[in-house]
C-alpha cells in the first residue's frame, strides 16, 4: 500500500513536472515567436540577360507564381493560401513584385539570393517552409530567377499592392523553433548539370522542380540537402491539398510496373505532366499543375531518371471529389 501510494506521489510530481514543463516552454516559444538568424552580408550582384530573364520567368511560373500570383492583380502581389495546411494558421504569400515599400524593391540581390537558399528572410527572420527555399539549384538557374524578378515583366513590374500578415498558429512557431532550421548558404559554385547527360538533366530537373518534394510520402519526412534519402523517394502517397482543403493524394512515379509508372510509355509520361492528361481518365487536378513551359527534351529527360531509381511498391489511390 505505501510503496503504491509514493509511485502514485512520484507519477504526481513527473506529470506535474511535464504539464508546467510543457506550458513554459509553449509559453516562451508563443512570446519568442518564429526565430531570427544572424544575417550574412552576401556579396553577389545579378547578371541580367534577355536569356536570363527569359530562362527565369519559366523557372517562376513554376515554382513561385503557384503561390505568389493574384488573380485580380494578374501580377505576383501575394494572396491568401487556401491549400496551406490549416494547422500551420492562416498564411498569405507576400508581395514580391519591385515595389519599394510592399514588395522587394530594395531588396539587395544578396538578400534575395540568401532567402532563396536559406530560407533566412532580409530582416533575419525564418521564413517557414510553405515559402519553399532551393538549396541545390544550379548558381546560373537562381540567378536567371533574380534577374526575372528584378525585371520589368508584367508579372513583377512595382505594383504597391499591401501585403497581408500571415498569422502562424503556435504549432508553426513550436515547430520553427525546434524541427525546421534554414539551410546552409553554399560555400562552393553549384553547376548546370551537362545537357547532354539525359540522366543528370533529368534528375536536376526532378529535384529542383520539386516533383521528389510532393511525391515522396510526406513533405516532413523530406531531405532536401540529399532528396534520394527522403523516405518513399517518388513513392507517393503524399498528402498536399486543393484549394478547397481536400487531400490530393500524390501519385507513385518509381518504375514500379504494378503501383508506379513501370509500364508507362514516353508520350504518355509527356502528356500527362505538361497538359494533365490521363487517358481515359479525369484529367490531373491541383496543385499538379501541368507543366506546360517544360519542353518535351525536359520531360523525356525526367522520365528517362525516374526509370532508374529503385522502383517502390506502394497503391496509392487516386483522390477524385464530387
Ligand atoms: C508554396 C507557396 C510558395 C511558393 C511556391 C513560393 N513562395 Fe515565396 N513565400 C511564400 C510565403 C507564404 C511567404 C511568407 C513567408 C513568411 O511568412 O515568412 C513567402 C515569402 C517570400 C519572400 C519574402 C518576401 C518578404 O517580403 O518577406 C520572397 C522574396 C519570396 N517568397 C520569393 C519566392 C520565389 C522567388 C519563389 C519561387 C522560386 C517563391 N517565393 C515560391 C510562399 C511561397
Ligand atoms: C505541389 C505538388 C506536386 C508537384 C510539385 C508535382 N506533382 Fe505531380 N502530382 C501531384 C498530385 C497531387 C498528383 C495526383 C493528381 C490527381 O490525382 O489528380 C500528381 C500526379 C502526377 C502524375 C500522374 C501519375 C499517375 O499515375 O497518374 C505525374 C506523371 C506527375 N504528377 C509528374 C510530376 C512531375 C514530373 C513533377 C515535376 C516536374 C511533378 N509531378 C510535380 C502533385 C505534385
Amino acid at each position: 500500500m505505501k510503496a503504491m501510494k509514493k509511485a502514485f506521489k512520484v507519477l504526481g510530481i513527473i506529470v506535474l513536472l511535464v504539464v508546467v514543463l510543457g506550458f513554459t516552454g509553449a509559453t516562451i516559444i508563443t512570446s519568442r515567436g518564429i526565430p531570427s538568424y544572424e544575417i550574412e552580408k552576401i556579396d553577389y550582384q545579378v547578371v541580367s540577360t534577355p536569356e536570363s530573364i527569359q530562362r527565369g520567368k519559366k523557372l517562376a511560373i513554376m515554382l513561385c507564381a503557384n503561390c505568389h500570383k493574384n488573380s485580380e492583380t494578374r501580377a505576383l502581389t501575394g494572396t491568401k493560401m487556401h491549400d496551406a495546411p490549416p494547422e500551420f494558421g492562416e498564411i498569405y504569400s507576400p508581395n514580391i513584385t519591385n515595389d519599394k515599400k510592399f514588395g522587394i524593391g530594395n531588396w539587395t540581390d544578396g538578400e534575395l539570393l540568401y532567402l532563396l537558399r536559406t530560407g533566412i528572410k532580409k530582416d533575419g527572420q525564418y521564413a517557414p517552409p510553405y515559402m519553399p527555399k532551393l538549396p541545390k539549384m544550379a548558381d546560373e538557374d537562381i540567378n536567371a530567377l533574380i534577374s526575372f524578378l528584378r525585371s520589368d515583366d508584367p508579372l513583377v513590374v512595382a505594383d504597391a499592392s499591401p501585403d497581408q500578415p500571415s498569422e502562424p498558429s503556435i504549432l508553426t512557431k513550436i515547430l520553427c523553433n525546434v524541427a525546421w532550421k534554414p539551410f546552409p548558404m553554399p560555400t562552393e559554385a553549384i553547376e548546370m548539370p551537362d545537357i547532354n547527360n539525359k540522366l543528370a538533366l533529368g534528375k536536376y530537373l526532378a529535384h529542383n522542380l520539386e516533383c521528389f518534394s510532393c511525391h515522396s510520402a510526406d513533405f516532413k519526412t523530406n531531405d532536401f540537402m540529399n532528396p534520394e534519402l527522403s523516405k518513399g523517394y517518388f513513392a507517393g502517397g503524399n498528402k498536399p491539398l486543393n484549394l478547397e482543403g481536400q487531400i490530393i493524394l500524390t501519385s507513385n512515379l518509381t518504375p514500379d510496373p504494378e503501383t508506379g509508372i513501370g509500364n508507362w510509355s514516353e508520350e504518355d509520361f509527356i502528356n500527362t505532366v505538361k497538359y494533365g492528361f490521363k487517358k481515359g481518365e479525369h484529367a490531373l487536378q491541383y496543385p499538379m499543375n501541368p507543366y506546360t513551359g517544360l519542353s518535351d527534351e525536359e520531360v523525356s529527360a525526367i522520365f528517362a531518371y525516374l526509370k532508374t531509381i529503385p522502383p517502390i511498391v506502394n497503391k496509392v489511390e487516386r483522390s477524385l471529389y464530387e
